[in-house]
C-alpha cells in the first residue's frame, strides 16, 4: 500500500495532542478525523488540523469517518467501548495503555481483537525506546548472562489532572498503578522473558492525601519467577522533575541505565546506559533520543507498517491484558496485605 495511512484520533487532550503531532509530521500518515467531547478541544483541533473532520463522539466518528486505523487516547475508563466498537467495524486499532481499568474489560478487548479481521496494538511504547529497547538487546546478546534481578524505578512530580479531573477520580482512572508503573511491569517482564511466567506478586503503596488513600503516591511491587529471578517496580509521585532508573543483574554481569528531564516530555533529556560484562564497564552509545515523545513517533511509524502488512514489533492485546492485570493484582495485594499468585489473570 503506497497511499498514506488514514488515522482517526479519539481524544485530543495532553497526550492525544502529542499523537496528533506525531501523525501529522509523518509523511506516510494522514490525520483525517478527531474526536473530543468539549467544544474548546474541538475548536483547537479545527485550528490546528483544518483538514480533519471533527466529531464530539467516538462512536459517530467510527461510523461516519473514512479511515484505516483509530488511535484511542481517551480517559482509561472509555477504552473498552471505543476499541470494541472500532474492531466490530473492522478498523485497525492503536489503544493507549492501560488497555482498560478492569481485568474483565481487558479480556473483552482481547477477545474482540482475536475475533476481528483488524489488527490491534497496545501503546506499551517503552519497548520502542532507543534506550530501554537497547537494554533488551544487551540481554539477548548474553553480555550480562541470564538476568536474575530487574529494578525499574521512577521519581517524578504528581500526575496531571486530565480532562474533567478523571485522573484523580478512582472510578475513572481505576488505579494510579495503571498510569505509569504499567510500563515498568511490561519492561521488567520483557527483560525477564527467559525466566518464563512470573508466579507471585507482592506490593506496597501509600498516599499523601487522606481523601484518596487508594491512589498511591508511593508504590512498590515485587514479582518472582519459578527459577528464582525477580523484579522490583517502584515509583514515587511525591518527588520533583522526572528521573527513571533501570538496573539489571545477571549471572555474568550487570547494567545500569538512567533518564533525567525537568519534565517527562522534555525534548532534551539526559540519559545513559552502562554495561558491565563481568570484566569491563562500557558506556553504550544510544543511537537516538530516549523519551516518550520519541517513542511515540516510532509507535506511529510502526502502526503504519502494521496497517500496510509490513513487519512491526508493537505490543499485542495479550501484552496489554498482562500488564494491566498485573497492576490490578498489585492493587489487590496492597488491599489484602499479602503476596498473591499471578497465573489466573494471564489467560483469556
Ligand atoms: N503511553 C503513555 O506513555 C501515555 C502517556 C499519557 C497518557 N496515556 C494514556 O492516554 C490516555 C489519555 O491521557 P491524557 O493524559 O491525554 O488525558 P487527557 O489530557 O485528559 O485527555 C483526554 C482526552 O479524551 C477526550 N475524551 C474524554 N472522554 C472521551 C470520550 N468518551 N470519547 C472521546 N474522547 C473523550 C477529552 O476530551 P475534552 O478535551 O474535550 O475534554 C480529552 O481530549 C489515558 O488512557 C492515559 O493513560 C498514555
Amino acid at each position: 500500500m503506497s497511499q498514506r495511512v488514514r488515522f482517526a484520533l479519539a481524544g485530543f487532550g495532553a497526550w492525544g495532542r502529542c499523537h496528533a503531532q506525531s501523525i501529522a509530521e509523518n509523511p506516510d500518515a494522514e490525520l483525517v478525523a478527531i474526536t473530543a467531547p468539549s467544544e474548546a478541544s474541538r475548536e483547537e483541533a479545527r485550528q490546528l488540523y483544518p483538514q480533519a473532520a471533527i466529531f464530539s463522539d467516538a462512536r459517530t466518528m467510527i461510523e461516519q469517518a473514512e479511515f484505516d486505523i483509530i488511535d484511542i487516547v481517551t480517559p482509561s475508563h472509555t477504552h473498552r467501548e471505543i476499541a470494541v466498537a472500532a474492531m466490530e467495524r473492522g478498523k485497525h486499532v492503536l489503544l493507549e495503555k492501560p488497555m482498560a481499568t478492569s481485568v474483565e474489560d481487558c479480556k473483552a478487548i482481547t477477545q474482540a481483537a482475536r475475533s476481528s479481521t483488524a489488527k490491534f496494538a497496545i501503546g506499551n511504547e517503552f519497548r520502542l525506546s532507543s534506550q530501554w529497547g537497547r537494554i533488551k538487546r544487551v540481554i539477548e546478546e548474553g553480555t550480562i548472562g541470564d538476568p536474575q534481578y530487574v529494578l525499574v524505578e521512577l521519581s517524578r512530580k504528581p500526575y496531571r489532572q486530565g480532562a474533567g479531573g478523571w485522573r484523580y477520580d478512582p472510578a475513572r482512572v481505576g488505579s494510579w498503578v495503571l498510569e505509569e508503573p504499567i510500563h515498568f511491569f511490561d519492561l521488567a517482564h520483557w527483560y525477564l522473558a527467559g525466566s518464563g511466567q512470573p508466579v507471585e506478586l507482592y506490593a506496597y503503596g501509600n498516599s499523601r492525601d487522606p481523601q484518596r488513600p487508594q491512589l498511591f503516591d508511593n508504590f512498590s511491587a515485587m514479582f518472582k519467577y519459578p527459577n528464582g529471578s525477580y523484579a522490583v517496580v517502584s515509583q514515587t509521585l511525591a518527588a520533583f522533575e522526572h528521573h527513571q532508573t533501570i538496573k539489571v543483574s545477571g549471572t555474568k554481569g550487570a547494567l545500569w541505565a538512567g533518564w533525567s528531564g525537568a519534565l517527562d516530555r522534555t525534548l532534551e533529556p539526559d540519559y545513559f546506559l552502562k554495561v558491565f560484562d563481568g570484566e569491563n564497564v562500557e558506556n553504550v552509545v544510544i543511537e537516538s533520543h530516549s523519551g516518550e515523545v520519541f517513542e511515540l513517533r516510532e509507535e506511529i511509524r510502526q502502526c503504519i507498517a502494521m496497517v500496510r502488512g509490513e513487519p512491526y514489533t508493537l505490543a499485542k492485546a495479550e501484552d496489554g491484558l498482562w500488564s494491566a492485570g498485573l497492576c490490578l493484582l498489585a492493587e489487590e495485594s496492597i488491599r489484602q496485605g499479602k503476596p498473591l499468585p499471578i497465573h489466573e489473570m494471564l489467560t483469556v
